[in-house]
C-alpha cells in the first residue's frame, strides 16, 4: 500500500488532504494511506494563533507568528478556495480584509466539512526525514509529545507542508549588545497595545514592516521609525510615522542611521524576513531557496528535482496563497497517484532555470503579481481543481497594490469582487484604523 506523509496542518497540509479526499479513488485510509503530523496541538498553522513565544509548552520552537489585530493584508477575493466560497462559509457576503479570526474559521470550515481531521496526528513534531538504504522508503522519525515517545515509521512519498514565515532572519547591527530597549524580530511580536506612548522604530520595509507599523501608529506608539536598507516604503504615511535609511549602529538607546541623522528608540521590531528551515529533512532531501517567486530545486514549483517523491507545498513568497496552495497539493495529488508523467531530471532543472530568469527579468510587482498568475494558471489546467479566473486574481491584486499607494491605512476599507461568485463585497461597518476590536463576532455585526 502506498504511504504519504504530510508534514504540518497550516492551509498547505490542510489543502494537501483536501485534495486526496476530493477524489473519488481515494479514501485516505487504504489508497494510498495518509498520514498528516502536526507539531502543535490543533490545525490552521500560522493562523492558530498562541500567546506564546519562543518556546512553545513542549520546548518546541514556537511556529505562530501572528499577532493580535492581524487583519488579511490582500483582499480575501485574491485568496478564496474555488471550491468553498466565503458566502457559503459565512452566509452572507462579508467585507474584504477579514481579521485573522474570521479567516481561520474559513479554512476550517472546508476542513471540517472534508472530514480530514481524522488523518493528523496532533502534538507530533517530525525529527528527522531520510531515505533508508534498505528498503528505498522514507523513514520519518517523529516525537509525540502526548505520550513522550520517539518511533519511525515508513513512507513512499513526503510532502513538506511546514511553511517559511517561523524562523526569523535576525541581521545583527552593531550596538545590539548594550542596547537599552525593547529588541525583537516580528516572529515575537504580538501586541501592538504592548507599545503604547512608546518611541518604536521597524527595520525592513515588506509586508511585516508596513504592517506592524501601521499597528503600532493605530495602537497609540508615540512614534513609529521605519529603517530599511532598499529604499523607503513609500507610502502617503500618518503624522507619526517616518521613514529613514538603513540605522549604521545603535548606542544606548541612540539608533544611528547611514545618512548620519540618529533617534531615541525604545523598541527595536526587525521585520526583516524568514528562513526557509528544515532541519528535520535529511541533506539530500532538503529544499534550499530563498524567499522568491521563482524557487530553487522545485520543478513547477512542488515536486523537489533531486528526489521527485518529495514535495513542497507553498515554498515561495507569496501573492498568491490559499487558492495557489491548493492547486499545488492537487498537483502533488496527482503526481503521487501517477497521473502526471513528469520530464526527466536534467529537463526538469532547466524548467527551474528557465523560471527563475524569468522572475529575474521582471522590474516591477505587477509584472510578479502576473508571473504568480501565469504559475498558478499553469498548475490550475493540469488537475481537476476547480477553476477560477486568475486574470481577475491578478488584476485585483493590482488595484489593491493602487489603493495601497492612495492610502496604506485606508485600503482596507475597499470592496473587492469574488472571482468565483461575482460577489461585490461590501465595505466593512467601520473604517480599519477605528476598528480597535479585530473578533469575529465584531467583523461580522452588521451596523456599526
Ligand atoms: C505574520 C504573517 C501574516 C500573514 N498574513 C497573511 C494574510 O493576511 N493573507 C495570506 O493569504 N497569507 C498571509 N500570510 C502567509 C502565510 O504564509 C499563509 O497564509 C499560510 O499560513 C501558509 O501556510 P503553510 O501551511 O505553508 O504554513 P504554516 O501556516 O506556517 O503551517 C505550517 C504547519 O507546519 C507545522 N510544522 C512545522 N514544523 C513541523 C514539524 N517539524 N513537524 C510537524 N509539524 C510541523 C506547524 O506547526 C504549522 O502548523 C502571513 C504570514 C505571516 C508570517
Ligand atoms: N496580514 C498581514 O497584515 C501581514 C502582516 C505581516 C506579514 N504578512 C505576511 O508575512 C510574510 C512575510 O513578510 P515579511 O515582511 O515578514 O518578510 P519579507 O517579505 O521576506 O521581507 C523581509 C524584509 O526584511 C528586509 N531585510 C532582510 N534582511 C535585512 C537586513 N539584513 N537588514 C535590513 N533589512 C533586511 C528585506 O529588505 P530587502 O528588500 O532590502 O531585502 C525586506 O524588506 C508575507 O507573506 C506577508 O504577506 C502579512
Amino acid at each position: 500500500m502506498t504511504r504519504v506523509a504530510i508534514i504540518g496542518a497550516g492551509p498547505c497540509g490542510l489543502a494537501q488532504l483536501h485534495a486526496f479526499v476530493s477524489d473519488k479513488t481515494v479514501d485516505g485510509t487504504a489508497t494510498p494511506e495518509l498520514v498528516c503530523y502536526e507539531k502543535q496541538s490543533d490545525w490552521g498553522g500560522l493562523w492558530n494563533y498562541t500567546w506564546r513565544t519562543g518556546l512553545d509548552q513542549h520546548g518546541e520552537p514556537c511556529h505562530g507568528s501572528m499577532y493580535r489585530y492581524l487583519w488579511s493584508n490582500g483582499p480575501k477575493e485574491c485568496l478564496e478556495f474555488a471550491d468553498y466560497t466565503f458566502e457559503e462559509h459565512f452566509g452572507t457576503p462579508i467585507g474584504s480584509f477579514p481579521p485573522r479570526e474570521v479567516l481561520y474559521d474559513y479554512i476550517i470550515g472546508r476542513a471540517k466539512r472534508s472530514g480530514i481531521r481524522r488523518f493528523i496526528r496532533f502534538n507530533h513534531v517530525v525529527r528527522s526525514v531520510s531515505r533508508s538504504a534498505q528498503s528505498g522508503r522514507f523513514v520519518v522519525c517523529v516525537h509525540d509529545h502526548e505520550t513522550e515517545t520517539t518511533s519511525t515509521e515508513e513512507f513512499d512519498y513526503v510532502v513538506v507542508a511546514s511553511g517559511h514565515f517561523s524562523t526569523p532572519n535576525m541581521p545583527h547591527y552593531p550596538g545590539y549588545e548594550t542596547y537599552g530597549g525593547t529588541l525583537i524580530h516580528a516572529h515575537d511580536f504580538r501586541d501592538a497595545a504592548q507599545f503604547a506612548d512608546q518611541n518604536v522604530m521597524i527595520i525592513g520595509s515588506s509586508y511585516s514592516a508596513e504592517d506592524i507599523a501601521s499597528q503600532c501608529w493605530k495602537y497609540g506608539a508615540r512614534s513609529v521609525t521605519c529603517s530599511s536598507r532598499s529604499g523607503p516604503m513609500g507610502f502617503d504615511w500618518p503624522d507619526g510615522i517616518t521613514e529613514k535609511p538603513i540605522l549604521s549602529h545603535v548606542d544606548g538607546r541612540t539608533v544611528h542611521f547611514v545618512d548620519g541623522s540618529s533617534a531615541e528608540i525604545d523598541a527595536i521590531i526587525s521585520c526583516t524576513g524568514y528562513l526557509h528551515h528544515f532541519p528535520y529533512m535529511d541533506d539530500s532531501l532538503r529544499l534550499v531557496t530563498t524567499n522568491r517567486l521563482a524557487t530553487s530545486m522545485l520543478y513547477r514549483g512542488v515536486v523537489f528535482q533531486p528526489d521527485n517523491a518529495v514535495m513542497y507545498l507553498g515554498m515561495q513568497d507569496q501573492w498568491y496563497t490559499f487558492n495557489m496552495f491548493d492547486v499545488q497539493a492537487w498537483y502533488a495529488r496527482d503526481v503521487i497517484l501517477g497521473r502526471i508523467d513528469l520530464p526527466s531530471a536534467p529537463e526538469q532543472a532547466r524548467w527551474i532555470e528557465k523560471q527563475q530568469a524569468i522572475e529575474d527579468g521582471i522590474e516591477d510587482d505587477y509584472g510578479l503579481i502576473d508571473y504568480q498568475g501565469v504559475y498558478t494558471q499553469d498548475l490550475l489546467e493540469q488537475s481537476d481543481y476547480p477553476t477560477f479566473s486568475t486574470a481577475q486574481v491578478s488584476a485585483m491584486f493590482k488595484d489593491w497594490k493602487k489603493h495601497k499607494k492612495q492610502s496604506i491605512i485606508g485600503y482596507r476599507d475597499n470592496g473587492h469582487t469574488s472571482p468565483i461568485t461575482g460577489t461585490v463585497a461590501p465595505v466593512h461597518h467601520t473604517a480599519w484604523v477605528d476598528a480597535l476590536d479585530d473578533s469575529l463576532e465584531s467583523f461580522l455585526a452588521t451596523g456599526s
